[in-house]
């Protein structure tokens, strides 16, 4: 399946710009997914690529061929992208029956009532939904709507996939089985899929690569486990989770070692930084299961700083302390609860990243080599 990839792509309405200089490739066969707040450009990038938008600037391909060139003036229009697209809400045609509704996209291009039929089978049987042809969407839970408008997308077999959203109707549980479901579909049929979510565990659940975007931009690169590590800027932490900001001066201790001295904290907390941090004060970024929770024993001496827990909450996987160590709060999750109100508390090994107070834009180019 041939990749995707968008250079410098930008969008302006008016005096807004609502895509700024926008770069990425998605590789043959791999899942990248846009993920960002509400109004970031997600769905302008996805319709663009669709064709159901056109930028103001920049170029789009896929495999050899130009979908987009602005300076060229090309322009492929969306039925000859040879794409499938499942859009934010995903609207099925109420009157046609669920066969019909997968089977519109080929009768659009013409095609033959027999391989019409025999195609509507196969992407039906590839959803689970063989057995519901002959129903009527209203007929269909949301989670079988939502494999109806994929199978839709598939029905032509489209050389790449662009899903926007696609499981924002769906409630907790049954996200969680669509989700599943789409991952396993991907890996069988290995193809080029563009996911936008603004849900960061779907995102970190389903991807090859990550892009954060914010204002138009993409501001962070990465497979999930890179991105939620190291961030690289406070918002990306945030939005990829909840998270501690610990600032300080850093000092050298070798190589890319560095320690960061905080009030409160003593001995300070080792991390490891490519970029050598400015003399001022630096910020690390510190998921609360990054940090190792003890209970203090009168009398023993355990490593860490010492702090208090002002508040828990039981989150069902685990639990989620308040603790007050000098004059910082620090948040801590641990699997267990916790008996006393006295903890130990220290930054599990190579688990702080600093990162800057905005969020730059990112590399151009800069998922164009993923493994
Ligand atoms: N046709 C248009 N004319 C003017 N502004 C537009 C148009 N389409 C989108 N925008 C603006 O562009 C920005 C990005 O919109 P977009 O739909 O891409 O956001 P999004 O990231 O998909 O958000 P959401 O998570 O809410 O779906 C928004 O501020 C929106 O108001
Ligand atoms: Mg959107």
């Amino acid at each position: 399946m041939p990749e995707i990839s968008i250079r410098s792509l930008t969008q302006t309405f008016g005096a807004a710009r609502v895509l700024d200089d926008v770069s990425f490739t998605v590789p043959d066969g791999r899942f990248v997914t846009l993920l960002g707040p509400s109004g970031c450009g997600k769905t302008t990038t996805l319709m663009s690529i669709a064709g159901f938008q056109t930028p103001s600037h920049g170029i789009i391909r896929h495999g050899d061929r130009v979908l987009f060139d602005a300076r060229q003036r090309r322009n492929v229009p969306a039925e000859r992208r040879e794409l499938g697209v499942v859009f934010q809400s995903y609207a099925l045609w109420p009157h046609l029956t669920v066969a019909a509704n997968v089977g519109f996209p080929l009768k659009v291009r013409r095609t033959d009532r027999a391989e019409i039929k025999r195609r509507v089978a196969e992407v039906l049987e590839l959803v689970e939904l063989s057995h519901r042809a002959d129903a009527h969407p209203h007929e269909l839970s949301g989670g079988q709507q939502q494999r109806v408008a994929l199978a839709r997308a598939l029905a032509h077999g489209p050389t790449a996939l662009l899903l926007d959203e696609p499981f924002s109707n769906l409630d907790a549980k049954l996200r969680d089985r669509a989700r599943d479901w789409l991952g396993a579909l991907h890996r069988d049929l290995g193809i080029t899929t563009v996911f936008v979510t603004h849900d960061q565990t779907e995102a970190l659940a389903m991807s090859d690569q990550i892009l954060v975007m914010s204002g138009g931009r993409i501001v962070r690169a990465g497979p999930p486990l890179d991105v939620y590590r190291r961030p690289g800027s406070r918002f990306v932490a945030e939005f990829l989770g909840r998270c501690n900001f610990v600032t300080g001066i850093a000092h050298h201790v070798g190589g890319d070692v560095y320690v960061l001295e905080a009030p409160g904290l003593l001995g300070g907390v080792r991390f490891r930084a490519d970029v050598t941090p400015g003399p001022g004060a630096v910020t690390l970024a510190v998921r609360p299961e990054s940090l190792s929770v003890s209970e203090q024993v009168p009398g023993a001496a355990e490593p860490g700083w010492s702090g208090q827990v002002t508040h828990s909450t039981f989150l069902g996987e685990s639990f989620l302390h308040t603790v007050q160590v000098g004059p910082q709060v620090l948040q801590a999750s641990t699997p267990r609860p916790l008996t006393t109100g006295s903890v130990q508390v220290s930054v599990v090994d190579d688990a702080a990243s600093p990162v800057s107070d905005e969020a730059e834009a990112f590399d151009k180019f800069a998922v164009a080599e993923i493994e």
